[in-house]
């Protein structure tokens, strides 16, 4: 049985006062997560030492960063590396969000070294893909996230795999209010799941946890949840609400 996700990715938001209510108000509502499912917090750099002491006594709450950089070290000012995220006890790790290929110009190709890097220091990738509007409008998504699929997946091997989350975030979506339809979210999520199977087996495949992103919220979370692809969520804007947040998690 996969694993079910549901993860909050603060983006740029909240300072560490506003973050550790966030996080205590979100414990305070006492989740009850199933076997199997679990809840991940990622929140900004600065406050990650600080969020995981909040959350270390809480089984299936995970702490993610919401990037980390190309290099294994060195003169690079301003990065953060993977190892330094190991050094913290990070678990997971957000590479190749649409924001960051946007702003920061992060290839496909500069994604598989991040991704490299996080693996060998134990920590999982939640790899986000997905298409602009105007691909979505041309009809051509499902070869637009192919390509991203290719370039920055499949040079792994199957034991590699097993450590990556895959989020589908069609970039229409994020912060738009404009959510996919869960039948439009069911398809890309059947077509990356069958893609993994084509190169990995449908072994693989089965066990991979797909997250969807862009406007989840409590209205549509459970329609969404509920596709039998869609294994959980990669939130944005809900995820700074408490309220909101524990009631996505309790979607399922
Ligand atoms: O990484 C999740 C994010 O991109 C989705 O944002 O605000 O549409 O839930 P939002």
């Amino acid at each position: 049985m996969r694993k079910k996700i549901v993860a909050a990715n603060w983006k740029m938001n909240l300072t560490l006062d506003k973050g550790e209510q966030l996080v205590n108000d979100i414990l305070a509502a006492g989740l009850k997560l199933a076997e199997g499912h679990e809840v991940v917090i990622a929140p900004p750099f600065p406050y990650l030492v600080k969020i995981k002491q909040l959350i270390r006594n809480y089984p299936g709450i995970s702490l993610a960063a919401q990037n980390c950089y190309s290099e294994k070290s060195g003169a690079y000012t301003g990065e953060v590396s993977a190892e330094m995220l190991q050094s913290i006890g990070v678990d997971y790790v957000i590479l190749g969000h649409s924001e960051r290929r946007e702003y920061f110009a992060e290839s496909n190709a500069q994604l598989a070294k991040k991704i490299d890097l996080a693996l060998a220091n134990g920590i999982k990738p939640i790899f986000c893909c997905g298409e602009p509007l105007e691909i979505r409008q041309a009809e051509t998504q499902n070869d637009y996230v192919s390509k991203q699929l290719e370039e920055s997946l499949f040079h792994l091997d199957a034991a590699a795999l097993k450590n990556i989350v895959i989020a589908y975030e069609p970039i229409w979506a994020i912060g738009t209010g404009l959510t996919a339809s869960a039948q439009q979210a069911q398809d890309m999520h059947a077509f990356i799941r069958a893609k993994i199977a084509e190169k990995y087996g449908r072994e693989a495949a089965l066990g991979l946890t797909i997250l969807y992103g862009g406007s989840a919220k409590p209205s549509n979370a459970k329609e969404l949840f509920a596709c039998a692809d869609v294994d959980g969520g990669l939130i944005g804007g809900a995820s700074l609400v408490a309220a909101d947040f524990t009631a996505i998690v309790q979607s399922f």
